[in-house]
């Protein structure tokens, strides 16, 4: 069922489990701080997401925790794999016309393409939940893998924007993308095509 951006709870509207090949993404409890915190707490992610503190601490995802609660606009989903935590992926929908897609991966975990896997489930849930008409994400300019994970979920590049970075204390360049309904719907539904020897 799509969803209005007014219609307010949206934790309580959609408690989905999302599955993949290889991943569960599921809402984290506060069950997941300890898992959540050890693997946030490296600079390598912090600095190249916006809001993760570092270092980053317990109190952190408990702080993350009470805030899911509360804000109903900002959807995050634990990313399992084989029932071990490896990252955090989510949806920040404060403002209706620029929904944003946000992740990140424990650095043990990277370099399996997990980070593209549960990209797209979380892509499928927004254009299946929310009627929405495109995606935003940022990736900052010295960051190749993220950048490479956008485009491979067919997001496409538009720009770049000054973001401010809070591990860093400081704005940074960060490549903008977008990806609309329709490229998604159509990568969505391009079929396999066979070849036949004539
Ligand atoms: C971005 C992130 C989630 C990628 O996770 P991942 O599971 O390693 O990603 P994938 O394996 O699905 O894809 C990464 C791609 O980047 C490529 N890549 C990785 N490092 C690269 C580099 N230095 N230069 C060029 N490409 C690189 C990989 O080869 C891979 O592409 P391929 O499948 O074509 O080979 C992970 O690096 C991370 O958590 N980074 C810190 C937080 C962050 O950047 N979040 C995104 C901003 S919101």
């Amino acid at each position: 069922m799509l969803q209005e951006f007014s219609s307010p709870p949206l934790h309580e509207a959609s408690p989905c489990v999302l599955e993949t090949e290889r991943l569960s993404l599921r809402r984290p409890t506060l069950a997941d701080v300890k898992a959540i915190a050890r693997l946030a707490n490296d600079r390598r992610i912090a600095e190249n997401t916006r809001r993760l503190p570092h270092p980053y601490l317990q109190e952190h995802a408990v702080d993350f925790m009470r805030y899911l609660a509360a804000e109903p606009r900002e959807i995050a989903f634990l990313i399992e794999h084989n029932f071990v935590a490896v990252g955090v992926a989510g949806l920040a929908l404060h403002e209706a016309d620029r929904p944003e897609l946000g992740y990140w991966l424990g650095v043990e975990h990277w370099g399996q393409g997990f980070g593209t896997e549960a990209a797209r489930a979380v892509i499928d849930y927004y254009f299946e939940e929310f009627d929405g008409e495109h995606l935003l994400a940022g990736a900052r300019v010295a960051n190749p893998a993220s950048r490479s994970v956008l485009e491979k979920c067919g997001f496409q590049w538009t720009g770049v924007e000054l973001h401010r970075i809070e591990s860093l204390g400081s704005s940074t360049p960060v490549d903008r993308f977008r990806l609309s309904r329709g490229v998604w719907s159509s990568l969505k539904h391009w079929g396999r095509s066979v070849r036949r020897e004539s």
